[in-house]
């Protein structure tokens, strides 16, 4: 990430997150909260790349993704900010100054946030067809990871599921990982709606009557054909 010291600063430390990549709830000086991962995070120098494109490419896709920004991480606020450091084997570690990734978090006192739903809770998700294409997307970049997302729950009750974590893209963080069709797969796979075969059933039907029925006048057609022109066709 390159930088013109325009990107959003951040002020406020709020508290640590819970993952591999021990990111941070912090408020940046545009008013607005993030999930902040840092440069020199512990999982890979390629996670804050494939977290920005990541999301960028699943929002080219249609599908909802938090809104990103790179930030600005100053030494006051490292300094200021000594839980936020990282935790390493060899003790705690100030976050790289400079660029972070901001994912813009998604709670408000509208809306209450998920991890996890009950079966029932699966049924009441208005974009569940979109888990599908989010399993066919991150077979397709190398996703290396569960596919993680959060859910978003309205005033009337249902959820919208938004896609984060897009760090395990394009081969991982340390882009060594092949392609897989399972691991991307999301967790609980009651959030994936049962795919409607029957039309591709009855063209399937209609493909292989018509088939049947050539074939059958194409055998019929031959014994003329080789009766007419009493050839040997073998
Ligand atoms: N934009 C967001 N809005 C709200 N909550 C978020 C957002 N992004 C992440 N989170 C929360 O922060 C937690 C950690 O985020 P994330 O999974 O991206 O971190 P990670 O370090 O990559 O984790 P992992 O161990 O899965 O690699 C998530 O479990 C989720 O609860
Ligand atoms: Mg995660």
């Amino acid at each position: 990430m390159s930088g013109d010291q325009k990107e959003p600063v951040l002020l406020r430390f709020v508290c640590r997150l819970r993952g591999g990549s021990q990111p941070i709830l912090a408020e940046a000086s545009d008013g607005l909260r993030y999930v902040v991962k840092f440069a020199n995070q512990p999982q890979g120098p390629n996670l804050l790349f494939n977290e920005s494109i990541g999301t960028e490419l699943y929002r080219r896709a249609h599908l909802t993704v938090p809104a990103w920004r790179p930030l600005r991480i100053t030494e006051s606020f490292v300094c200021q900010n000594q839980s936020c450091w990282l935790e390493t084997p060899d003790g705690f570690e100030p976050p790289q100054t400079g660029l972070c990734f901001g994912s813009c978090h998604l709670g408000s006192n509208h809306i209450r946030l998920y991890e996890l739903l009950s079966g029932r809770g699966y049924l009441r998700v208005r974009n569940r067809n979109d888990f599908w294409i989010a399993w066919l997307l991150d077979v397709c970049a190398f996703h290396a990871d569960n596919r993680q997302a959060v859910f978003c729950q309205g005033l009337d009750g249902k959820y919208c599921g938004a896609f984060i974590d897009q760090g395990h893209m394009f081969g991982g963080p340390k882009g060594e990982k092949d392609m897989s069709f399972a691991a991307p797969a999301y967790l609980d796979r009651r959030i994936y709606p049962s795919i409607n075969f029957e039309p591709m059933e009855k063209y399937s039907r209609s493909i292989t009557t018509g088939f049947g029925a050539r074939h059958r006048n194409s055998r019929k057609n031959g014994r003329r054909t080789r009766r007419s022109l009493d050839c040997p066709i073998p």
